[in-house]
């Protein structure tokens, strides 16, 4: 992730020093011009889905996911609300979920199929909400990795009867936030009554630290000290907290300096820089065109040789998606589930290069680099 510089975090200072009430209405007005639904903040995606969950009952059903998704935190959500996750594999040379394979998963507890817009990519958002309302099932979209996304002529977000966001890191660089909305209706009294009930004071103290690297430097140890770590941690139960003023200026911030357009065209870029040199791409053009992601996905054989490379050119490339949902530990043993196939290898080899990161001086590097890489994968 890219670092903040001093000038950044003076300008994010004085957002912070802004009322309360004038950051709240910026943000309103931000998410109004996207949607119609009726939406609250929380300080995670996870609590998001909380209020969700509550939202429409969702509590002591089955749920449609694709394995393919951050297990520990959908493990902790399912198990305090007793739900079955129904696990889905990936499309071959894709993150998306099929219609096809979800119809074969649905009984008669199914409430919900939640598709993930997984890195910024559509996973077929219309053809998804004209099912469910024929089968009178209720659609999530999953924004957590997209923000600000056209697809066709509407938002991602607006196709489900609800749909979650987060702000933290994926993104929006805010370290903390989410949003949870409704395209149904308006929210009911009893979650937005908990959301009040729930104000976590320590936190803007806990994230402004966190702007200063911490969470960085202890991944670092923990990648040192156990390099092959799965998690398998439910915790505790996460009650619906509001986002504290912290997010609210960082998240103001991220709008007003956010430049879409540039990184879609750095996007391009790597992209034509790879294709020429055909190295084999896990998206497709149109993909590229259209998507607002945070990072570029790569599917590596070697990923750990090229990710140490990538480190080294100064690069801070992804590689830590969290097992699948079959390969958590927790979740395998208490839903008995089977592993799917694709989605596993994917978690296995997915690289991602931050769209923050990169210019026209290190796309070259990179080119260069997984070229060379590729050859090497040949003999
Ligand atoms: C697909 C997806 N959904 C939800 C979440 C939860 O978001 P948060 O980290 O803000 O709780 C994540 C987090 O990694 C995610 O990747």
């Amino acid at each position: 992730m890219k670092k903040i510089r001093l000038g950044e975090l003076l300008d994010i200072g004085k957002s912070y020093f802004k009322s309360e009430k004038k950051l709240d209405n910026k943000m309103d007005l931000f998410f109004k011009n996207q949607f119609r639904g009726d939406f609250i903040f929380t300080n995670r995606g996870m609590t998001a889905i909380q209020a969700l969950i509550e939202d429409f009952n969702l509590e002591n059903s089955e749920i449609i996911i694709p394995n393919f998704i951050c297990s520990d935190v959908f493990s902790n959500l399912f198990k305090h609300n007793n739900i079955i996750p129904k696990i889905v594999d990936c499309e071959k040379d894709s993150f998306k979920i099929s219609l096809k394979e979800v119809k074969k998963k649905i009984t008669n507890k199914t409430k919900a199929i939640m598709i993930v817009h997984t890195l910024g990519i559509a996973n077929n958002p219309e053809e998804f909400a004209k099912f469910c309302k024929k089968r009178g099932l209720i659609l999530i979209e999953n924004c957590a990795h997209c923000f600000h996304t056209k697809y066709k002529k509407e938002y991602l977000g607006s196709f489900g009867d609800a749909s979650i966001f987060s702000f933290r890191s994926k993104e929006v660089r805010s370290f903390v936030g989410g949003m949870y909305l409704n395209n149904r209706r308006k929210i009911s009294e009893k979650v937005r009554n908990k959301l009040d009930k729930f104000r976590y004071k320590r936190e803007d103290l806990i994230r402004a630290i966190n702007i200063f690297k911490i969470s960085n430097l202890l991944s670092k140890i923990r990648r040192n000290v156990a390099p092959n770590a799965k998690f398998s941690n439910v915790g505790k139960k996460h009650e619906i907290y509001h986002i504290p003023k912290i997010g609210k200026a960082l998240f103001c911030y991220h709008i007003e300096n956010m430049d879409i357009l540039k990184k879609k065209k750095m996007a391009l870029k790597l992209y034509n820089g790879l294709s020429n040199k055909k190295i084999k791409i896990f998206i497709s053009e149109k993909e590229v065109k259209e998507f607002s992601a945070r990072s570029f996905p790569l599917m590596l054989k070697n990923r750990a040789e090229v990710y140490d490379k990538l480190l080294k050119l100064g690069l801070n490339p992804g590689k830590g998606w969290t097992p699948t949902f079959s390969e958590n530990e927790f979740a395998k043993k208490k839903w008995n589930l089977s592993n799917t196939g694709n989605a596993e290898k994917y978690s296995r080899e997915l690289l991602t290069i931050s769209l923050d990161e990169i210019n026209d001086k290190n796309i070259a590097k990179i080119v260069e680099l997984l070229d060379f890489h590729k050859n090497k994968e040949r003999l």
